[in-house]
């Protein structure tokens, strides 16, 4: 802890409501600990062209309940390339930055492993509305888009109610069907579909009618974003086959912004506080995980692989050349969040029928 005299903070990739709460917590972790701490603002691209600036408690007074990111969030090309990691580091080490935090997606991660082994520690937060982190349970603002997405549909459902309609509807989540399947199950959806696991659309139509003849009036379909048009088509192919009018709505964008809910405010205060910790201990290349109630660290090449393997991103060689027991260890932490995802499935058509 004597070796760190000031630490930086910074958001990257899509913002998400609780990264404030995220940086209000570091600023006021290490300030309790003596240590200073540096925004560095609009991400990656931020410490490449020198947007940095010394971080006051006064500076994040209030921000716990706002959306967005003060810190604001950039993709950044130029910190793909060496001359531009340099850049980056040197203007660190300008301003006496020892070591930083970096709060956002599986992207910004791969930018904390740069500069880590560069000689920057570095540590990561889970801050996206995806919750696509596979080692951690939870990633900052996931909650609140889920609110934000039950709150719109629930709006839906009024009008589809009033008009005997079907509404069709898009959520983020990347790849990955987390928002999808909990909001849908909330929002009492006749039909989820999500990428990891396979649709069966004639089952969904069957669903519909039956719906429809017993009575029904409102229908809601959750799709999670990831194939193109598909919500559209799926849309048209409802009303051809179920006779029910049938609309398409892409939630879009606003399920990124919006006040934080509690448990986003709550997690984001309790990971950045434990990023805090850790750095100044010396950890360096961990990412911030949530596994059950704990705040655990992982070592983020490991947490990188373990997302990869779930996602079917790594080939067969990669697999092959991974130590054993790690290999046996990474493939059933995958088959618990496949498993996790199945049993939110089944529950949403169990309840839906
Ligand atoms: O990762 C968050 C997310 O909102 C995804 O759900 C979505 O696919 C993507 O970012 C959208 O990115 P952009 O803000 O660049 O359009």
């Amino acid at each position: 802890m004597e070796n760190f005299k000031k630490i930086g903070v910074l958001t990257s990739g899509g913002d998400a409501p609780g990264m404030n709460a995220a940086i209000r917590a570091i600023v006021r972790s290490a300030l309790d600990r003596g240590v200073e701490v540096v925004g560095i603002y609009d991400g990656y691209r931020g410490m490449i062209e020198d947007n940095m600036k010394l971080l006051g408690s006064g500076d994040v007074t209030n921000i716990i309940s706002r959306g967005g990111t003060v810190l604001y969030s950039a993709r950044c090309d130029e910190f793909r390339y060496e001359e531009g990691m340099q850049k980056a580091i040197a203007n660190c080490r300008k301003h006496g930055i020892d070591g930083v935090i970096a709060i956002g997606g599986d992207g910004t991660f791969r930018g904390a492993t740069d500069l880590s082994n560069r000689g920057l520690p570095t540590i990561g937060v889970p801050g996206s509305i995806d919750n696509d982190i596979t080692a951690s349970d939870y990633s900052v603002g996931f909650d609140t888009a889920m609110n934000t997405v039950v709150d719109m549909c629930d709006r839906l459902r009024d009008t589809c109610e009033s008009h005997a309609r079907c509404n069709v509807i898009e959520v983020m989540g990347r790849t990955a069907g987390h928002i999808a399947l909990r909001a849908g199950i909330a929002s009492g959806a006749s039909a989820v579909c999500i990428n990891e696991l396979p649709f069966d659309e004639e089952a969904c139509m069957q669903r519909l009618i039956a719906e429809k003849e017993s009575g029904k009036h409102s229908f809601l379909v959750f799709v999670a974003e990831g194939n193109g048009d598909f919500g559209e088509q799926l849309t048209k192919r409802i009303e051809e086959r179920t006779g029910i009018e049938t609309r398409f709505a892409r939630l879009g964008h606003v399920q990124r912004g919006g006040i934080p809910t509690l448990e986003d405010r709550f997690t984001a205060t309790q990971m950045g506080a434990k990023a805090v910790e850790c750095l100044l201990a010396g950890q360096s290349n961990v990412v911030v995980c949530k596994r059950g109630n704990d705040i655990v660290t992982y070592d983020i090449n490991y947490a990188q692989n373990i997302d990869r393997m779930y996602k079917h991103k790594l080939s067969d060689e990669q697999i092959a050349a991974l130590d054993p027991a790690v290999r046996a260890e990474m493939e059933a932490f995958c088959k618990m969040r496949l498993d996790q995802i199945t049993e939110l499935y089944n529950l949403a058509y169990e309840v839906a029928r």
